[in-house]
């Protein structure tokens, strides 16, 4: 599998291109602001993009879907409910396949109503649901601690241990983590009942 990660924008975001091989087919996760660099390498690797796969609808992590789908021809896909002109709505449990790759998705709401992670080959796309330390803020319009909450234990941590985490922004000591690692050393995963999870989430 051919991996690369880029930071992109002011506000530290990741944007992801995922495929099989140089020259193959692939996705990309994300495309946010100041595109350009992920559009270079795609002409450098000669890649056949068939999805932009968005992991929420939130401005920074859906800026580029418009640039990305013109220059490659791309269809959009997103959770369903994302206010988003979307090619294909996503349901939590669907699988997309490109490049012999497949793609799960899993609803993950929270940080927003329309949050997912995207499973593919040990690893997991988890936008601003999951950061290396942290967690998404739920104070936003359709955020919900207690959804965050059910999102993070019942299906984050659900996880193997050796999955590796591409998280949707550059926030913590690293760029990318694993399962285990955030299991252990996160203050935001430690074992929290729902009631105090959302306390925890406003103090
Ligand atoms: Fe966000």
């Amino acid at each position: 599998m051919l991996l690369r990660q880029f930071r992109v924008g002011p506000y530290q975001n990741f944007t992801y291109i995922v495929a099989d091989r140089d020259g193959g087919e692939g996705v990309i996760i994300d495309p946010s602001f100041g595109i350009e660099p992920v559009l270079r390498e795609l002409d450098a690797l000669s890649l056949s993009i068939h999805y932009v796969l968005n992991t929420h609808s939130h401005p920074d992590h859906v800026a580029g879907n418009r640039e990305v789908k013109e220059r490659t021809g791309a269809k959009v896909g997103a959770y369903k409910t994302a206010p988003l002109e979307l090619d294909r709505k996503l349901s939590d449990g669907d699988a997309i396949t490109v490049g012999g790759i497949p793609t799960t998705v899993v609803h993950t709401p929270g940080h927003t109503p329309d949050s997912v992670l995207y499973l593919f080959e040990g690893h997991v796309a988890t936008g601003d649901t999951l950061f290396v330390g942290e967690c998404g803020r739920t104070d936003l319009p359709g955020g919900s601690s207690e959804a965050l909450y059910d999102s993070l234990f019942g299906k984050v941590l659900r996880l193997d241990d050796a999955t590796v985490v591409l998280p949707g922004h550059d926030y913590g000591p690293t760029p990318t983590s694993t399962i285990g690692r955030e299991r252990s050393e996160s203050y935001v995963l430690r074992p929290r009942t729902k009631e105090e999870f959302v306390r925890f989430m406003r103090s």
